[in-house]
């Protein structure tokens, strides 16, 4: 075994990501091997995909039996586990219909087809209405949709000219949506909780108001549940946490991806029924989107979010979050978040942490500068949490002493 990982970064690739210098040949649960056989704790897992852990037996099973039995067929075709799926989301979020990709930009193109089109079928006083209100901080994803409805000058720069017809209010403050309010507004696109924004929440009561002002001026409510959604906060949705939202505010759209598949690329739109009738055939559609395997890994997946898996993911959540709130450490602001999506924002960047960590063989992130984003798998024992918690405050340690 070497402490110093072998990471060579190929001349072939695009020059996109800053990759840790770290080379991945296997992982199990929440543990990754490097090429030099050394052993990292995972609180990361892949950017809230392996949320069942690496590895993960049953989705493993379920993959390998449909990759032998049917691998593609095009949508112009049924499939078993398509229909299984869309059933199993349908029954479990609020009843709506399904729309398979295979990413979560592509999951919220759809969203903002969607959102097009329920204001052309439904005009205001000056016409079609397409205008989608978004937020400070939002991240969508890269693609022209996404990506504009994406407010930040670090991932739009150099890439316009964008989609016009979005509008940008301060995340948790209904009168800024409703100063962004013009008769060409169609709908809001929200996330419960912002990820990739630094973990930031909004007043639960925001969400009733936002619910309500959607609901009267004949909006869409649309979640990006594409981070917060497949059990990350404690529920299976974040929409069904009363930690992030009052009970009964239900979106008409919501999109998922990341933990939908473990690591399988599948994205979801689950929409209203009356909402997805708006897409008739030939309006949209995918030729990768809902295949047999990433779907099995889907229902695979499903099958394992069990109440009591769950209820884990809160009580260790909570057990982290109390934990780093008890360190103290000087250039610790806060720590917040729901379940095992949890962000301690510092007073400073936080970017020379993860390699840091990395050294100590922990896997942490840094979002939005000043944030240190923990997104460990559900899997985690006690004892692995414990120990988690104890390197990373060892790492802290090194850029200062608790007061
Ligand atoms: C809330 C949210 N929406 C959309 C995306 C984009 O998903 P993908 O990278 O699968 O396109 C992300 C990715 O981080 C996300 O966090």
């Amino acid at each position: 075994m070497s402490d110093a990982p072998v990471f060579i970064e190929s001349p072939f690739l695009f020059n996109t990501y800053r990759r840790q210098p770290v080379t991945f040949v296997r992982g199990k649960g929440p543990w990754l091997w490097d090429n030099q056989g050394n052993r990292y704790l995972d609180f990361f897992s892949g950017l809230a995909v392996c949320n069942l852990g690496h590895a993960n037996r049953p989705v493993a099973r379920a993959v390998a039996h449909q990759v032998r039995t049917l691998v593609h067929t095009s949508n112009l075709f049924g499939t078993e586990p398509q229909r299984a799926l869309a059933k199993e989301l349908s029954v479990r979020t609020f009843g709506g219909k399904v729309f398979f990709t295979n990413s979560g930009a592509e999951a919220n193109e759809g969203a903002l087809k969607l959102a097009r089109r329920f204001g052309s079928v439904n005009p205001g006083p000056e016409g079609p209405r397409y205008e989608v209100i978004v937020f400070d901080s939002a991240f969508h994803g890269r693609t022209y949709g996404a990506l504009s409805a994406t407010p930040q000058k670090k991932y739009q720069e150099g890439f316009g000219p964008l989609l016009p017809g979005f509008s940008v209010a301060a995340y948790g403050d209904l009168d800024s949506v409703k100063a962004q309010l013009t008769p060409r507004t169609c709908a809001v696109l929200v996330e419960p909780i912002q990820g990739e924004g630094g973990v930031r929440m909004a007043p639960p009561a925001f969400f009733q108001e936002l619910a309500d002002f959607c609901r009267d001026r004949n909006l869409l409510l649309m979640f990006d549940e594409v981070q917060t959604g497949m059990g990350r906060t404690g529920t299976l949705f974040a929409f069904q946490n009363e930690e992030i939202m009052p009970p009964g505010v239900v979106p008409d759209v919501m999109t998922l991806a990341k933990g939908l598949g473990n690591g399988l690329p599948i994205g979801a739109i689950v929409a209203r029924e009356s909402v997805a009738a708006l897409l008739r055939p030939g309006d949209h559609a995918s030729t990768f989107g809902g295949g047999p395997v990433p779907c099995q890994a889907a229902l695979a997946v499903l099958r394992q979010l069990t109440p009591s898996l769950l209820s884990d993911v809160k009580r260790l959540g909570k057990l982290i979050r109390k934990e780093i709130a008890g360190w103290a450490f000087p250039f610790v602001k806060e720590v917040r978040g729901a379940g095992l999506m949890i962000g301690i924002e510092l007073d400073r960047s936080g970017a020379d942490i993860v390699p840091a960590a990395l050294q100590k063989k922990i896997l942490v992130n840094c979002t939005a500068d000043k944030v240190i984003r923990l997104l460990p798998p559900f899997v985690l024992t006690r004892k692995e949490t414990l120990r988690g918690l104890a390197i990373l405050k060892s790492v802290f340690e090194t850029f200062g002493s608790p007061s």
